[in-house]
């Protein structure tokens, strides 16, 4: 018989078999290989242009939205509002306001939930709340766009002199520190205006680059802010709108949308291990997730209750709730 042409592509010997039968595997893999390579590379350079499209998208809603307080360029206004585009924001704020997340997280918080809680600001306004997931007008995909717009004036903020840093003293910040070194031209008149905003904002007791920041004289700015009572809390902080202290927590009546609060002390004591009456209740208010009630779902109690009282004022309504 005669041997088809193809016959050539027969092999005999069992060696070149496994060795064709192997540079094949290798082929395979170098093939997918490098098609990881060039993937990763055009992954990259797509999330490159999203990020920039993120940015863009920032930066007009900055415009349309922000720009009124904080300034076309991010560099604030005197007295309406803190800039953002500002060395002194990037490498020190959330050290003073001693915030442990991330920059990116406290820009996010800020714009999701604003500072609606100042009883007293130095600032002619309020920073609004944003989010419409708390009655804001933005939606979250608008609000992360805005973070991106904010943190990307991070390198032309970083490279600020002293001098050009725009930043404004906070009535609210424990600054001890600058973030400069004293022998950056501008660092001199940066300590002499950052004290006389100070001033300026009834700040007591403050140092600044290693100066101190005096306190006024009776009388003046500043004093401290009044002591609100309890039950003043209890209600112009709505916490009445979820509570009611007037009925006990019992097991056919716990409370329909939070825990009832009238026999509070009878359980505060032994909800959490190791935790007496008022160290409970005083977590319970200042972080209400790190002991949920059982029934209750977390996250409905606002987690921002620190924020809206002095740790005085917090004291008195634990002592207040647990002797109603
Ligand atoms: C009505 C004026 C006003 C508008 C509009 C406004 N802000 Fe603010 N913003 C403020 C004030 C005032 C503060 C400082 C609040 C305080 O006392 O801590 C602030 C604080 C902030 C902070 C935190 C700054 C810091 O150092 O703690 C960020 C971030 C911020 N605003 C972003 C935005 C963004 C983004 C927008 C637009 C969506 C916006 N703000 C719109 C007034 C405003
Ligand atoms: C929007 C509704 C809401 C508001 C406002 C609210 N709470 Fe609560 N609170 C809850 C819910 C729900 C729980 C139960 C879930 C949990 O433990 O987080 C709770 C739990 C508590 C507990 C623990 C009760 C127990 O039996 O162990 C205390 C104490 C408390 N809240 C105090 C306060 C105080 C004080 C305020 C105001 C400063 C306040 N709450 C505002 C919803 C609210």
């Amino acid at each position: 018989m005669r041997k088809p042409w193809y016959s050539i592509f027969y092999i005999k010997s069992p060696i070149t078999k496994i060795g064709l039968g192997t540079l094949a595997v290798l082929a395979g893999i170098a093939l997918v290989l490098f098609l990881m390579a060039t993937e990763n590379k055009r992954m990259e350079a797509q999330a490159a242009s999203w990020d920039g499209r993120s940015i863009e998208k920032g930066a007009s809603l900055f415009m349309a939205n922000c720009s009124t307080c904080h300034g076309l360029d991010g560099k604030g206004l005197p007295a309406v509002a803190p800039a953002l585009n500002s060395r002194y924001f990037f490498s020190q704020r959330i050290d003073d306001v001693g915030f442990s997340g991330t920059l990116k997280q406290y820009v996010g918080g800020t714009i999701h939930s604003g500072r609606p809680s100042k009883v007293s600001t130095q600032w002619v306004n309020i920073m609004p709340t944003w989010s419409n997931q708390v009655g804001g007008p933005l939606r979250e995909d608008q609000i992360d766009h805005l973070v991106d717009f904010v943190l990307n004036w991070e390198e032309e903020a970083m490279a600020q002199t002293p001098e050009e840093d725009p930043w404004q003293f906070f009535q609210d910040a424990l600054s001890k520190q600058l973030p400069y070194s004293p022998d950056e031209p501008g660092y001199d008149e940066k300590v002499q205006q950052a004290i006389a905003a100070a001033e300026a904002a009834g700040a007591v007791g403050y140092e600044i680059g290693g100066m101190a920041v005096e306190a006024p004289t009776e009388g003046e700015a500043g004093a401290p802010a009044e002591v609100r009572a309890p039950e003043d809390l209890f209600n112009s902080l709505g916490c009445v709108g979820c509570h009611n202290i007037n009925a006990d927590q019992t097991d056919d009546n716990k409370g329909p949308i939070a825990p009832n609060l009238g026999n509070l002390a009878d359980h505060a004591g032994s909800r959490v291990e190791g935790e007496d009456a008022e160290t409970y209740v005083h977590q319970s208010i200042v972080d209400p997730g790190a002991f949920v009630v059982p029934g209750y779902p977390n996250g409905v109690m606002p987690q921002n209750f620190a924020d809206q009282m002095s740790e005085e004022e917090i004291q008195g309504l634990v002592k207040w709730l647990l002797s109603h």
